[in-house]
This record gives C-alpha cells, structure tokens and sequence, in this order.
C-alpha cells in the first residue's frame, strides 16, 4: 500500500491592518448591517501597499516549517496555490523557494482560486503516494484588497474579501496508523467562467493593457452573487458526499467540516444540506472575510493550534469558487 500524504506542520498569516465593516462604510454605500446579515463578514485584514501574497506566503510558510519542524532543505518541493500573485508572470512558487532559502527544487503554482487549496492538496497527495517527494511545502496566499473595486458599484465584492495566508508541510506517513489524506475529490464545470471572473488583463486583447478599459474600471474581479451562492451551497455538501461515499464513510464520522468560508450563509447551508451539526463546522469568516485559497488552511492551522482538531480526528474540507471548480478532501488527523 503507498504511503498516505500526512500534513505535518501547519501555519498562516494575515496582515496586521483590520478593515472594519464601519471602515467600508466610509468609502462605499454598504453599512455593518447588511455585510454582517449578508455575508457573516464583521472585519478582514488588508496588506499594506508594496507587500504582495508571495510576503503573506512566506511567512505562513515559515509557521508551518517551525511547526513541522522542517528544515529548508528537506523541502523537496513547492507548490503555491494563488489567484492573486505578485506578478502576472512567474508565479509566486518560485518566489517561496528563493525566499525561503530552499534547494534548486520544483515550484508549481497552482490557480484554482477558491479551490487551490484542496487542488493543490491533491497534487501533493499524488507525489507523495508515488514516493516521488518526502516532504512538500504547500502554500495558498491571496492579496485581493488592492484590486477591489471599492466604489458603489464593486461594493458587492469589496466588502466579502481579505487578505492572508495558509500554508502547511505533507510528508508520506507510516501506513500503519491510517493518518493523512484519505481521498481528495475535483470538480470543475467551466460553463461558469464568467460568473465569477477577472476578465482583464486578457492578452485576447491587444494591446492587453488597455487605457480605456482601465478608465472604465474593467481590471475588477466581477461576480454574479446569486448564481455564485447557489452553486457554492450545492456543489461542496455534494462533493463531501461522494468524499464519503468514495471511503465508506458517513457524516457521523467527521470530527470537523472546514467549508472555504465564502459566506456564512453559504457554509451554513452547507452544514445543513450534510446534516453535520454547526458545531463541527469551522467558521472564521467573521474575522477574515473570505481569503480564497488560503481560507481552508488559515482555518486549519487556528484548530490545530487551539487544540480543536485532536489525533485521529476526521477532517473534511471543501471549497467552491471561480471556474467553477469546487472540490472535498477527507483526511484522518
Ligand atoms: O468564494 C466564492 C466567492 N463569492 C461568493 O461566495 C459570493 C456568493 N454570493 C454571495 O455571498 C451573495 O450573493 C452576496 C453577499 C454577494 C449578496 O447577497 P444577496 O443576498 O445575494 O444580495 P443581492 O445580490 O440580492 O443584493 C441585495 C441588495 C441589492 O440591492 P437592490 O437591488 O435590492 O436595491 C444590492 O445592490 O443589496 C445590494 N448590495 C449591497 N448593499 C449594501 C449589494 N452589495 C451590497 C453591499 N452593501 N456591499
């Protein structure tokens, strides 16, 4: 039997600056009231301009080698999971490997958005289990604050983002104590591209920096909410069904639910569409607002360290996002 892909650190990071509901009110036709009913949203936290989510990544990175107990040269390989790099080429893989001082190892940068997380996880998942790497640094970073579109009109997305960083260590586990990823399960259905998107810079266009388009303010993530919202609250109890199906598992059996926190509402919905009591289900949306790929291993690393999440515990993720591609991990603590 191959070896099961064990998470063995874990770590993140958010940057200090907190953005209150009451700070966007300031600046955008939203209040407190509507963000709190609508979203479960209460503050999120922004980067200060210069930083980028590769400087979000690398610190989170950092937590989680220190917890693991990683030294950088035992990482033997890189994946970043953003939708947000620094730059719009290369990604921010590489940027990890030299900032982190690592070997001339493999960085892949994953972009599957809200889903890059448990993406990634199941790429990592799949070397370990090959015996191809020993021990796998997994990072998701996202700085989205800087290209919200904070006027009236964007205001349906600006209040739901933050920034932060999630990252963790997967090393191959001893087979006879049945911890690490039992079975990771992905999903796309591109017919929604446009439902949740940032259509430009699109090198379709040419010139792909285009002034007038700028003027207009089309470099703006955009979203249809509704159609985002409904999918989001079917697709992830659907993924995590087949998660435990696929194990011969049922909901009973899971410790703890951490949905990509999108929208309390959504993970509410969630929660009750699985029958899992909404004590089990991890919810730090209040505090971070949504952070994309790193809001599952931002999550993570709280239970891990306030003690929630115990050894042998079973743990179930799920995301949904931009694509769409959604996804569910199953994976003995
Ligand atoms: O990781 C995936 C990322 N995306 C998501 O998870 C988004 C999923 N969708 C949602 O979370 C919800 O659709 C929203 C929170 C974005 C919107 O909630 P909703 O209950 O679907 O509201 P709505 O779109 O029906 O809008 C209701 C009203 C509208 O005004 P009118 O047309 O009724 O006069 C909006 O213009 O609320 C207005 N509105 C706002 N009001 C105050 C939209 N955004 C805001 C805002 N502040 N920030």
């Amino acid at each position: 039997m191959s070896k099961r892909a064990v998470i063995t650190g874990t770590g993140h990071y958010v940057p200090p600056k907190v953005v209150t509901n009451f700070d966007l009110e300031k600046i955008m036709n939203t209040s407190d009231e509507w963000i709190r009913q609508r979203s479960g949203i209460v503050e999120r936290r922004y980067a200060e301009t210069g930083v980028g989510s590769s400087d979000l990544g690398l610190e989170a990175a950092r937590r989680a080698m220190e917890n693991a107990g990683a030294d950088p040269r035992e990482i033997d390989f890189v994946i970043a999971a953003t939708l947000s790099p620094d730059h719009y080429f290369p990604g921010i893989g590489v940027m990890l490997q030299a900032g982190l001082g690592l070997g001339t190892v493999g960085a892949l940068d994953v972009r599957n958005q809200c889903s890059g997380f448990i993406y990634a996880l199941a790429v990592a998942d799949q070397f370990i289990r090959t015996g191809t790497y020993k021990k796998i640094l997994l990072v998701a970073a996202e700085l989205q604050s800087h290209n919200l579109d904070h006027s009236d009109e964007g205001r349906d997305m600006a209040v739901l983002f933050g920034d932060g960083a999630g990252a963790v260590v997967i090393e191959p586990g001893d087979p006879a104590d049945g911890r690490g990823v039992l079975s990771t399960h992905l999903f796309s259905d591109g017919r929604f591209v446009r439902d949740l998107w940032m259509e430009n810079p699109s090198p379709r266009r040419n010139p792909v920096f285009d002034r007038e388009l700028f003027d207009q303010g089309k470099f703006f993530p955009k979203m249809d909410g509704k159609n985002v919202f409904k999918n989001a609250s079917e697709r992830m109890p659907e993924a995590v069904q087949t998660a435990l199906a696929a194990n011969g598992l049922t909901i009973d059996d899971v410790a703890v639910l951490i949905p990509h926190q999108a929208n309390d509402r959504i993970s509410q919905m969630v929660a009750h569409k699985l029958r899992i009591p909404p004590e089990k289900v991890v919810r730090n949306i209040d505090r971070f607002g949504n952070t994309t790929a790193a809001s599952i291993p931002i999550a993570l690393d709280e239970i891990v360290r306030d003690g929630r999440l115990r050894r042998g515990d079973l743990v179930a993720l799920t995301s949904f996002g931009s694509g769409f591609t959604w996804a569910s991990a199953l994976v003995r603590w």
